[in-house]
């Protein structure tokens, strides 16, 4: 198939393009060509950027595409100039939505795709305006649109995510045998797939026509992992010990609110969602990335761009070990 990947040089498209390379696909990407990771030699570029609307809509409607995978698409607006680029030109077309969709906040755990759509972020309205716009265009005229929707997917491309924060310096702490901390119990879940597994789901659902046009997939890992766990992942990947120190997120936020203000969202709430639909749709996708494999992979992408910071130069987590340490207590 000829397939065209709108980003493609990004976490999660990166191993979307070595699936489709991997399964002997044609691979043609749109991007701006800013991306600090290059593509793979052997992929045609075709250089634009999707906002400049009319520039886009003409270089991705000058050919036919057997499909498209669209990973930047973030609202309505987006949505609409992909569909005036690919109606009439696309056998299928893969539009990439979030969890986020919905929630925060959550109406329970291991949510199909029938739940809620109660995500109050712009980023999960934005996705879920997008969703809407093409479910009703494959409602009105056909368009070949499936959704797919990532929970937290981890690869190069971006940095590996913990509870408390998105920087890179606990992984310094980890190798310098620092404790590290983790909100509240430790024990809130998320899904944890990596990218090269995901695209192995983007490329395999690619030409299913007979089902999966109009519908909605979750894309997640079928087992769900407490936040404690995916620490442990990050130090067996590293081949250290680590020393966890559990605070709770309230008092996190109290003593920064800076740092620690992701709690107040996506990261302080318990996040599983159901994989059975995609498990019905492409029974033979299982992910088959070891944890700790992926993990080191990601760490190394980190170390490459230097986004490992060097700990000893930021010590607030040491602060707020050592203040919930030395707290006057009974007993
Ligand atoms: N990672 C997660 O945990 C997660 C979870 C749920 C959903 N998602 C969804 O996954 C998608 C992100 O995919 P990704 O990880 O591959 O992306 P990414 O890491 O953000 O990379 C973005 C890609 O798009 C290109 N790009 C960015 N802005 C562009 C523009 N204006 N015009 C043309 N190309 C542009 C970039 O290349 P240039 O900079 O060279 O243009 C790059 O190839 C998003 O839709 C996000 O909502 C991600």
């Amino acid at each position: 198939m000829k397939v065209l990947v709108i980003g493609g040089t990004g976490n999660i498209s990166r191993g979307i393009v070595a699936a489709l390379q991997h399964r002997n696909h044609e691979v043609v990407l749109f991007n701006r060509g800013q991306h600090k990771d290059p593509p793979p030699s052997d992929v045609r570029i075709i250089h634009g950027d999707r906002q400049q609307r009319d520039d886009f809509e003409a270089k991705v409607g000058a050919e036919e595409w057997d499909a498209v995978i669209d990973m930047i698409s973030f609202n309505a607006d987006d949505a609409a100039s992909a569909l005036r680029a690919c109606q009439g030109r696309v056998g299928h077309f893969v539009h990439c939505s979030t969890v986020m969709t919905y929630g925060p906040p959550f109406s329970g755990i291991n949510l199909p795709e029938t739940a809620p759509l109660q995500g109050e972020s712009g980023y999960g309205r934005g996705k879920v305006a997008a969703d809407n716009l093409l479910l009703e265009a494959h409602a009105q005229d056909g368009f070949p649109v499936t959704i797919f929707k990532p929970s937290y997917t981890h690869g190069p491309g971006m940095n590996l995510l913990r509870q408390v924060g998105g920087d890179g310096g606990w992984i310094d702490r980890l190798r310098k045998g620092k404790p590290i901390l983790s909100a509240g119990d430790g024990l809130n879940y998320f899904q944890f797939l990596s990218s090269r597994d995901a695209g192995f789901a983007f490329t395999d659902i690619l030409g299913r026509a007979n089902y999966c046009f109009g519908e909605i997939y979750n894309i997640v890992h079928p087992q769900a992992r407490t936040w404690d766990e995916w620490h442990r992942a990050a130090a067996d990947a590293l081949g250290v010990d680590i020393e966890i120190v559990h605070v709770s997120q309230e008092t996190l936020i109290a003593m920064s609110p800076e740092r620690f203000s992701g709690l107040r969202g996506n990261f302080g709430h318990t996040q599983i969602f159901s994989h059975e639909k995609l498990a019905a749709a492409l029974p033979e996708f299982s992910p088959q990335v070891p944890v700790t494999e992926s993990v080191a992979e990601n760490i190394a992408w980190m170390d490459k761009h230097d986004l490992v910071p060097d700990s000893d130069a930021d010590d607030l987590e040491d602060q707020v070990i050592e203040a919930v340490r030395n707290l006057p207590r009974i007993g």
